[in-house]
């Protein structure tokens, strides 16, 4: 796997993300202060596009059932907003998996993830 220009710097304000498609794949670049970040831009649960959803620091919250991720690696924060017995079945159904977070660099002006492709 090679590094891909995804985006410049001053592409994205600080809590701003974008989706992007590069080779068939839905990527999202996200900035939080001075770090950027790249991850999938479906969400582990049920595919939700996260770049619709809120990013509060490194957190984004998936619009549809609100399940949190840290962009910083991946960890599930929260497996969606359902509680009790609904939280229970949806674990069983589909357990937490975390959002996968591709490596970048920063050169100059430019940020460079490595795509799986
Ligand atoms: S699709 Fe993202 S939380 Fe369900």
């Amino acid at each position: 796997m090679a590094f891909t220009e995804v985006c410049k710097t001053n592409d994205l304000d600080d809590g701003e993300m974008k989706k992007l498609v590069l080779e068939g794949f839905d990527i999202l670049i996200a900035r939080s202060g001075d770090d950027f970040f790249v991850a999938d831009n479906k969400c582990p649960h049920m595919g939700g596009n996260l770049s619709q959803g809120t990013l509060e620091g490194t957190i984004i919250t998936c619009p549809v059932h609100h399940s949190k991720f840290n962009l910083k690696n991946g960890e599930v924060i929260r497996w969606t907003d359902f509680t009790g017995f609904k939280l229970t079945i949806a674990k069983l159904f589909k357990s937490p998996k975390p959002l996968k977070i591709y490596e970048i660099k920063v050169e100059d002006d430019k940020v460079f993830a490595e795509l799986p492709y």
